[in-house]
């Protein structure tokens, strides 16, 4: 099915699951054992991986018996589109999407996706732990999926087959991006062609020449091996990758109180946990890659990086009303403080 086809599909069967109660909800019972499926598509290296294999091991330690949670890294068990539906349908209880990839669902998250928006991790933070950014862990509750936590990975360099170190030298160039409007336009604001794709594919169309480039978190980058079909790295921060926790609505509200709080509790300590590593991981991941010794890694300097800026800041306007002006203005005043 192509992409269109199937984001049309996907829209409205968890349109359906969140409307119908969709979920397996349990009668808590003293012997049940819980089991939390949590498949994601980055390895476990990453910060993401890091910390979801710590929600596992703190889970099961404070819950002996009770809870059981598998985790299944670097797309072994599904890709992040089809973890969303399977999380509506409660085939699986627990994921961390990038932010980007709830696209067809809501406009909100889409601030996340704003070129140049957040600076850094700090700014992203103050985002989400203020009013503005709290109530977007709920927007989704009613159609399948209920925020626990938002999740650093950290921010985006671009790759390509060529030094990019104007807007003007990406134009022509094939990139790929998440599923997400927004980064459609960014790449457009740029010239270059964007083509969405899911993380699993990607390492493949770069070598084989499907796509010349792409943007993604010095992590990803590494793990993800794009440094060994990438001649040319650029770190220019030009936004951000995180995640929505998410679990499904009904299995959560079925689970006994104690195991429920108890399992809150754990989010936010591995939360806070993994979030204060994530720009760690990333700059280890860069070491890696310099000591690769295959790539050329350019910094983009302060007056670069304001053409890339300017460029690509029409993508404010574009979205500007989807949206919403008072996110955007929540999540600049966050930047700026
Ligand atoms: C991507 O698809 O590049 C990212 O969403 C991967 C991730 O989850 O960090």
């Amino acid at each position: 099915m192509n992409y269109v086809k199937r984001a049309l599909v996907l829209t409205a069967l968890i349109a359906f699951a969140g409307c119908s109660g969709g979920g397996s909800g349990g009668t808590a019972a003293e012997d049940q054992v819980y089991l939390i499926k949590f498949p994601h598509v980055t390895a476990p290296g990453t910060p993401k991986g890091q910390a979801a294999a710590r929600f596992k091991t703190l889970a099961e330690e404070r819950f002996p018996g009770r809870v059981e949670v598998e985790v299944y890294p670097s797309s072994q068990l599904m890709n992040d589109d089809d973890s969303l539906e399977a999380l509506a349908f409660g085939e699986i209880q627990m994921i961390a999407v990038s932010l980007s990839k709830f696209d067809r669902l809501t406009h909100a998250f889409q601030v996340f996706d704003l070129p140049f928006l957040f600076p850094n991790l700090d700014a992203v933070e103050a985002f989400q732990y203020g009013p503005a950014g709290q109530e977007l862990l709920d927007e989704l509750t009613d159609r399948g999926f209920k925020g626990l936590a938002f999740w650093h990975n950290g921010m985006k360099q671009f790759s390509a087959p060529r030094p990019l170190l104007s807007p003007e030298d990406a134009a022509g160039l094939k990139f790929r991006i998440m599923e997400s409007d927004v980064l459609q336009a960014q790449v457009q604001a740029i010239g270059g062609n964007p083509q969405k794709m899911a993380l699993g594919e990607v390492y493949q169309a770069l070598q084989t020449g499907a796509i010349d480039a792409q943007e993604n978190t010095w992590s990803n980058i590494y793990s993800s091996k794009f440094y060994e079909v990438q001649p040319y790295i650029m770190q220019t921060n030009h936004g951000y990758i995180g995640y929505l926790v998410a679990v499904n609505p009904q299995f959560w509200a079925g689970l006994p109180d104690d195991l429920r709080s108890g399992l809150e509790e754990v989010m936010a300590e591995v939360t806070e946990w993994g979030n204060d590593q994530a720009e760690a991981i990333n700059i280890q991941a860069r070491e890696r890659v310099d000591a690769e010794g295959r790539n050329e890694v350019l910094d983009l300097g302060p007056e670069q990086l304001a053409l890339w800026q300017e460029a690509m800041r029409p993508v404010w306007e574009q979205f500007a009303n989807d949206i919403g002006a008072d996110r955007i203005a929540a999540a600049s005043g966050a930047s700026s403080n």
